[in-house]
């Protein structure tokens, strides 16, 4: 995101009362393990850095061509290494993996008491219409609460694409991030850097909703299918 939109998006984000409750005082620097280095990665983590955050990106493979292009397109303080030794080092982890693999990656993270840990992930199957669905009864975010009780476990930024979060001013107007999780500091941690790239965050409850947040992709997602995509934006009402 340019510099002078991102200004005027975090001015903008200040005025909009998303949600009382998630606004916060400014965050401190914090360092941010982003694990995969996706197209999600690939959104967020120059994103987060031009905040004056430091991000570390976890990979299976930190070495190769790819991702060290994208260490050096996310600043200077950056760097690349594997997903657990990321980890180990920050106090707030994106799982930018796939949906499937949530169990394993953050069983070999270690221990994540006391970090926050932001779940973009859309878990879904693809019926015989090619439309999205519910892969399973419970939600990710619910089933990394449970695999990590005593991290807070925040949903997020899955209900749009990852080049919205990358250029939310192409996007023809403001963008929400609905967000679910059981702690409301880390909701407003997490809000602060939405804000901060220039997206409208709005707190829908404790992460028993994330189902619901979940299903939200699915429409999207068979809205762009059918040719009529669109992105979510919840209004406050005044
Ligand atoms: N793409 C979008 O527009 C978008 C938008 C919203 C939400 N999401 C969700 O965000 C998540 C990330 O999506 P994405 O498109 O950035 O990437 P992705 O294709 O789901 O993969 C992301 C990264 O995960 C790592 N990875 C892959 N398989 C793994 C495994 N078995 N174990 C551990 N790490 C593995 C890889 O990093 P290394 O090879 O470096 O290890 C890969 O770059 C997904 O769950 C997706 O549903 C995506």
């Amino acid at each position: 995101m340019r510099p002078l939109l991102r200004v005027c998006a975090a001015v903008v984000a200040v005025v909009i009362a998303v949600a009382g409750s998630l606004q916060s005082p400014a965050a401190s620097a914090e360092t941010i393990a982003i694990i995969g280095t996706d197209a999600v990665a690939d959104a967020l983590g120059p994103d987060f850095a031009t905040l004056g955050h430091k991000v570390v990106y976890g990979s299976r493979n930190p070495d190769r061509d790819k991702v060290r292009e994208l260490v050096k397109r996310t600043g200077e303080s950056a760097a690349a290494m594997g997903q657990a030794e990321a980890a180990a080092g920050a106090e707030i982890v994106v799982l930018a993996v796939p949906w499937d693999v949530i169990e394993e990656v953050v069983n070999s993270l270690g221990d994540l008491s006391g970090k926050i840990i932001i779940d973009p992930t859309n878990p879904r199957s693809v019926g015989e219409d090619g439309l999205r669905w519910y892969a399973h009864e419970i939600s990710n975010a619910e089933i990394l609460q449970q695999l990590a009780p005593n991290a807070y476990v925040v949903k997020a930024f899955n209900t749009m694409s990852a080049s919205t979060m990358r250029e939310p001013e192409t996007a023809g107007g403001p963008v929400s991030v609905p967000l679910v999780g059981n702690d409301l500091k880390a909701k407003q941690t997490v809000a602060a850097l939405i804000t901060g790239i220039g997206l409208e965050p709005i707190d829908l409850g404790p992460v028993r909703y994330a189902r619901i947040v979940e299903g939200m992709y699915y429409l999207r997602s068979n809205a762009r299918m059918s040719g009529h995509p669109f992105n979510y934006h919840l209004r406050p009402q005044p």
